[in-house]
């Protein structure tokens, strides 16, 4: 997954689907924010920096539980920091006026500087050479400033896309390469925070249920989201006319069977990495 695709095509999507990417991510955003807030504990008006923002949710989140804290978001996607930008309007002065959104790439963004904390809901494994990226965020931050964010455990551990890991194409590609799952492996992360210079790394587990559909129709909710969004969505484009039908099948099968108590959720995993500068 390049910055082509995040800044055209799969930016557009996330922007459109914002509500129901929130709605997967919302327990992750609790630890994260968590997180990010006893990161910057004691520190008046701690100035934030929100990487690969999206639409802003996190930079909301944390505005609203850290009252005088300053906020800048980048995100790649026009589409997505224009998102950000227009609901941050719609909220009360005392947020909307505490955050700012940009669009740019973080892995060069000269922007701002001596950051209390950098944040990241799952925006940072997409980086061409993480090291150099996360070398650069570190010169964002200020001395001992922290850095919290979260990405995806291993797809194995993901059952919103192991389900159909067997029919998707592509089953040799390299794990490490830019993508949802890039930053699985805990040892592979630590030393590429490690090499760019963050001090003192840990990552905590998060399991949580990845509520893929709700409403009144859950289940069509969910087909409808994986099939708009995703893994599953983009081994939808690239199979050909027996490959999607059978992944078309496999997905309701699975949708039908993870629906209870008027939601479709799947059991899913998580990291939440924090470190010092
Ligand atoms: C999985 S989405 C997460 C978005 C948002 N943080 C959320 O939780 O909804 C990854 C985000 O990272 C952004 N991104 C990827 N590479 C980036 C880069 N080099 N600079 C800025 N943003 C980037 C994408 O545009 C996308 O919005």
């Amino acid at each position: 997954m390049d910055k082509e695709e995040w800044a055209g095509r799969v930016g557009d999507v996330w922007a459109t689907e914002q509500r129901r990417t929130d709605r997967t991510f919302e327990p992750v955003d609790k630890a994260l924010v968590d997180a990010a807030v006893a990161a910057v504990e004691g520190i008046a008006a701690p100035h934030i920096l929100d990487v690969g923002c999206g639409a802003g949710t996190t930079s909301f989140s944390l505005a609203a539980r850290l009252r005088d804290a300053g906020i800048t978001g980048i995100d790649l996607s026009p589409a997505l920091s224009g998102a950000a930008t227009a609901r941050a309007a719609a909220l009360p002065d005392g947020i909307a006026g505490r955050c700012r959104f940009e669009q740019a790439d973080a892995t060069v963004w000269a922007g701002g500087s001596g950051f209390d904390l950098l944040v990241s809901r799952h925006g940072v494994m997409f980086f061409d050479d993480s090291v150099a990226a996360f070398a650069h965020l570190r010169t964002l931050a200020k001395v001992g400033g922290r850095l919290a964010f979260s990405c995806f455990r291993s797809p194995k551990e993901n059952d919103w896309v192991a389900k159909f890991a067997h029919l998707m194409p592509g089953g040799a590609a390299d794990p490490h390469a830019p993508g949802p799952f890039a930053f699985a492996d805990r040892d592979r992360v630590a030393a590429i925070l490690a090499d760019a210079g963050w001090q003192d790394a840990r990552a905590t587990a998060l399991d949580f249920a990845y509520v893929a559909g709700a409403g009144d129709d859950p289940v069509a909710d969910a087909n409808d989201f994986f099939q708009r969004i995703g893994p599953v969505s983009r081994a939808i484009r690239e199979l050909d006319d027996a490959g999607r039908e059978a992944l078309r099948v496999a997905l309701d099968e699975q949708v039908r069977a993870h629906h209870a108590d008027g939601v479709v959720s799947f059991p899913a995993a998580a990291w939440i990495w924090e470190a010092r500068a």
